[in-house]
């Protein structure tokens, strides 16, 4: 199976398949090195947040590779305490002016804010219209927001991205999503490092002379999610990269996906207090 690093979204956007994720990647040098040495590796996503508080730092790393900017794809998210019209035009506006950019490739709603989150679903619409941001999606909305946000939504988010890993296959929201067009992006995809002992990864690795961490990517871009390892060291970077030359069987896919347990790493987006 030849498998596309890009792939399009509803809009006719085109994300890459693969990125850099930041969450928790520290803001100065380590925020800097990371994307300048994913985006040297070949990467083309890289995906923050303004919770993340490295914009300016993602910023200064786009710019520190030497990659042009509309070669690369930004996606940045709105925080909670933003959630709301007017304070989401101004929340964009200040990442916009974190990250350096004009544009931003992909903005989301951070969490399913309660009573909020479609009188920001409105700005986010404004923004879109505007092509400050090329596609606008959401993040940790379960199917019932999703189908509340489209009561009144005049776009389809194009995204969301939610917690998935192979201990948390999230097999129902992902065909709901796929029935509706909406891409799903995968975020601690690793499982924040935690299962890359497990045996069974391993093991397929093996055959395939690839890490337990190549194969949960390879997994992720098989299953048609949208997947942004994170890490700060250059030679993982690197590796997590190294993923389009082998080929996951349907057999070594169903392994993977046994190892659900349904387990979250974060919280619940039906119950979270932030
Ligand atoms: P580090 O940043 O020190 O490299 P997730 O993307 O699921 O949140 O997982 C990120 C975690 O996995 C981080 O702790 C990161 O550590 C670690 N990690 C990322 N890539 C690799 C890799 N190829 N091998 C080992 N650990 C990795």
């Amino acid at each position: 199976m030849s498998l596309e690093k890009t792939k399009e979204l509803a809009n006719g956007s085109i994300i890459p398949r693969l990125g850099l994720g930041v969450w928790k990647v520290q803001d100065g040098e380590e925020a800097v090195n990371s994307v300048k040495w994913a985006l040297q590796a070949g990467y083309r996503l890289i995906d923050t947040a303004a919770a993340y508080k490295n914009e300016a730092s993602v910023g200064e790393g786009i710019r520190a590779s030497g990659v042009p900017r509309e070669k690369i794809f930004v996606t940045t998210k709105l925080w909670n305490a933003d959630q709301g019209y007017d304070s989401t035009l101004k929340a964009f506006d200040e990442s916009l002016t974190k990250l350096g950019l004009d544009y931003i490739d992909l903005y989301l709603i951070h969490w399913p804010v309660e009573g909020k989150y479609k009188d920001s679903w409105r700005a986010m619409e404004e923004i879109y219209k505007s092509g400050r941001a090329k596609a606008i999606g959401v993040s940790n909305f379960h199917e019932h927001h999703i189908k509340d946000l489209l009561k009144e939504a005049k776009v389809v988010p194009m995204v969301d991205q939610i917690e998935l890993h192979p201990t948390l296959t999230q097999e129902p929201l992902r065909k709901f999503l796929a029935a509706n067009k909406i891409a799903v992006e995968a975020w601690s995809p690793l499982g924040q490092g935690k299962i890359l002992e497990e045996p069974i990864l391993v093991e397929i690795g093996k055959k395939y002379n690839k890490t337990a961490a190549q194969v949960i990517i390879r997994w992720h871009l098989q299953s048609d999610s949208i997947v942004i390892p994170k890490s700060v060291h250059e030679e993982r970077i690197k590796q997590n990269f190294d993923v389009f030359d082998f080929e996951l069987t349907d057999d070594d896919i169903k392994r993977i996906d046994e190892l659900n347990t349904n387990e979250r790493l974060g919280p619940d987006p039906d119950n979270f207090d932030f």
